[in-house]
């Protein structure tokens, strides 16, 4: 089976989260299985053209706006096969894919997104004489057209919507409907029409034949009134076609036993590398060594969906019970803000690097007793897996994916050693600290944090289990 995977990120080429960790590590695993031929279709960002190696035309078509595309296929790093759309006038800025510096989105978007979608259509139809594919797996609005192109035309092509995260809508005005080719049909309450917008993210869940999303907790969420977004009546009538599958973590990045990026190697049977990558982060950070509390890490976009304006007035609490802070992050800059203050008030405790450095995040998770993710939603998360893996606790809320990975501290998951992690719910300051208090309690408490981290790091979130469950609903 030939499966075209249409997606906007990709790891190693280009990445602003998640989604494109699981956009290059979903198909090798598919591949793995035998059973799949996988290719990732991609917008051709000077930085997606710069990292493909083997670049040849694979063909040439005209975008939606008239401008010139050529085709390249090449291949990632990582062995991954990729065909990306060279165009300038549509993908030919660096920096953020949808968002303007200031964080507004680009202006483009909805035109350079509605080509992408068409574009991704033709190659699995098949171009010339280049072959087509069975499957079509869009990822997230920005590939959400694709299925309409598709089920317009009557082809022959299955396609599978998968949503990372129902806050991104792709929403634009209806006056765009015309310059995408789409027959005016489409713009009704049962098609793509949402509150007199076009809805990217709505075309991917109304004419795909299956919609899956990244966890099995998120995929019940999403079917009500609360966490539905507005979709929630959407998704409740398409559920007998709606699956949560949860995303797994590429085991071969996100390895503490060979990561080159951290100071000493560490694994399951011998974590006696983990102290020492905790000082060596204590020494790049200017952070005490005598701290007798946790080091918590943030990794994350700093945004309202993952609480982080919460965490900012627990830092002098962290600090006064003998804890540290070390922050990776960008986003929100009142956010921000916060933390670099804090960073002022305690430099010995409380550690802040504003931006984006994926060496760094391994350095982190290597180096952290604990990684504090309090988001309000989270459809999957993959950092508390990653956390896991390097023998760091994740402090969580119980929702969505994070609801379905950590195993919150409980006499009774303590008295069986299943604990992986402390959860709370709901989301506020009270609950908040309340489970930052008890996990500084835990690892004052060496017997049961070294038994934690024991069961956290045997873990296994890789993605053979996940590609079998998609490649199910391929066969089907
Ligand atoms: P989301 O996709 O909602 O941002 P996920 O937990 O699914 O959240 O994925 C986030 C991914 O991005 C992880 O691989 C994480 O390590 C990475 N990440 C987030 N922020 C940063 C950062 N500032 N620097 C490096 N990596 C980051
Ligand atoms: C989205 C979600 C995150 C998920 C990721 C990959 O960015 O916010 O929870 O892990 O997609 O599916």
């Amino acid at each position: 089976r030939r499966v075209l995977h249409v997606a906007s990120e990709c790891y190693p080429l280009i990445k602003t989260g998640g989604l494109a960790d699981v956009v290059g590590a979903l198909p090798i695993a598919l591949d793995e299985t035998g059973a799949v031929e996988s290719t990732v279709f991609l917008p051709g960002f000077p930085a997606v053209l710069a990292g493909l190696t083997g670049i040849k035309t694979y063909a040439k078509l005209t975008a939606l706006d008239g401008s010139p595309v050529r085709l390249v296929s090449g291949t990632t790093q990582t062995g991954l096969s990729v065909i990306a759309a060279d165009c300038d006038t549509l993908f030919g800025y660096d920096g953020n894919p949808y968002q303007l510096a200031d964080g507004s989105d680009r202006p483009g978007n909805g035109i350079a997104f509605a080509s992408f979608s068409k574009l991704a259509a033709q190659i699995a139809t098949g171009i010339n004489r280049k072959r087509g594919f069975d499957v079509l797996h869009a990822h997230d609005w920005q590939a959400g057209l694709a299925a309409a192109y598709l089920k317009t035309e009557g082809a022959d092509v299955t396609t599978l919507f998968t949503i990372h995260n129902l806050a991104f809508q792709g929403l634009f005005p209806k006056e765009l409907l015309a310059s995408t080719g789409l027959p005016n049909s489409v713009f009704t309450e049962e098609g793509l029409e949402y509150w007199g917008k076009l809805s990217f993210l709505k075309s991917g869940v109304t004419y795909s034949d299956w919609v899956t999303t990244v966890s099995p907790t998120y995929a019940l969420e999403i079917q009500m009134d609360e966490d539905g977004m507005g979709f929630g009546g959407l998704l409740r009538s398409r559920s007998d076609r709606l699956r949560g599958i949860l995303n797994g973590v590429d085991q071969t990045v996100w390895d503490p036993a060979t990561d080159p990026t951290i100071f000493a190697p560490f694994s399951a049977s011998d974590l006696s590398g983990k102290a020492k990558n905790k000082a060596a982060l204590q020494d790049e950070l200017g952070l005490s060594r005598a701290a007798e509390g946790p080091l918590f890490c943030v990794i994350s976009r700093l945004t309202g969906q993952k609480g982080l304006d919460l965490v900012p007035d627990m830092l002098d609490g962290i600090v006064a019970r003998g804890g540290q802070m070390a922050l990776l992050g960008s986003g929100d800059g009142v956010i921000e803000q916060a933390f670099l203050a804090a960073q002022k008030r305690h430099p010995d405790h409380v550690a802040v690097k504003i931006g984006y450095d994926e060496p760094f995040a391994h350095r982190l998770q290597a180096g952290a007793d604990v990684i504090l993710i309090p988001s309000r939603f989270e459809p999957c998360g993959l950092t508390q897996l990653c956390a896991m893996r390097y023998g760091t606790i994740p402090v969580t809320s119980r929702v969505g994916g994070l609801m379905d990975t950590v195993i919150g501290a409980t006499p009774a998951t303590q008295a069986v050693g299943a604990a992986t992690g402390v959860t709370f719910h709901p989301v506020n300051p009270h609950m908040l600290w309340a489970a930052i208090d008890k996990s500084i309690a835990l690892y004052a408490n060496k017997f049961e944090w070294s038994q934690m981290v024991a069961t956290a790091i045997a873990q296994d979130f890789g993605w053979t289990a996940p590609a079998r469950d998609y490649l199910e609903l391929y066969q089907t």
